[in-house]
């Protein structure tokens, strides 16, 4: 059977949604970092959304590493009331580059909580249906980008999704082929008009 499991959880987050016109809270930003630094070594991916004052988070990795971290998320201050909403064995993640995607309020939440007859992001009173389909946004989401953060350089472990590298670019032939190449093409060209003649 596959060792890695999903996680979904909900949280409250304990701090005040700071003013700064729409932009990612400065206390979201930190914790996006940590996890962005971590979860690459742990082989962990995942999303997070954060509105209405509440966290949605989908974790995915090696067992054992997403129950360390949950341990310490339990710890952490910045929220409070978690709540696991879903854990299951699946065979494959679908956060693959993402360490951390983030998802901001957006209209797409906006449109499916209202297709659900919901007016605020309140994932305590979610059914398995809007979980789904959250879920399922957030993957989508996670789809339509890379991760700007790949993991360390030699860190990556065994079944850890590898962010997309750069082609390597051709390499450059040296003046000195090049001219011989020409001298090469001359000669060749000089052979042929002999030919004719
Ligand atoms: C909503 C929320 C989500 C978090 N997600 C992660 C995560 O995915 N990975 C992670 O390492 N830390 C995450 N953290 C932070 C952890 O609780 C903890 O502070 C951190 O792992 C400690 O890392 P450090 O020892 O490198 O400072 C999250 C915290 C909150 C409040």
């Amino acid at each position: 059977m596959s060792d890695i499991q999903q996680l979904v959880y909900a949280s409250r987050a304990t701090f005040q949604s700071a003013d700064n016109g729409g932009g990612v809270e400065p206390e979201v930003a930190r914790i996006l970092m940590q996890s962005r630094r971590n979860n690459p070594r742990r082989g962990l991916v995942g999303a997070l959304y954060y509105g209405d004052g509440c966290f949605f988070q989908c974790l995915e990795g090696p067992q054992a590493e997403i129950d360390t971290l949950y341990g310490q998320l339990m710890k952490d201050a910045r929220h409070r009331d978690l709540k696991v909403l879903r854990r299951q064995f699946i065979t494959g993640t679908s956060f693959a580059g993402w360490s951390m995607k983030y998802v901001p309020a957006a209209s797409d939440v906006q449109t499916l909580l209202a297709l659900h007859g919901k007016e605020r992001f309140d994932p305590y009173a979610f059914d398995n249906e809007l979980l789904d389909a959250m879920v399922t946004l957030l993957h989508h989401r996670a789809e339509e980008g890379l991760n700007p953060m790949p993991p360390a350089a030699g860190r990556a472990r065994a079944g850890t999704p590898v962010p997309a590298v750069q082609p390597a670019p051709a390499p450059r032939r040296s003046l000195g082929v090049r001219l011989a190449w020409v001298a090469a093409a001359i000669v060749v060209v000089a052979l042929a008009v002999l030919a004719l003649r």
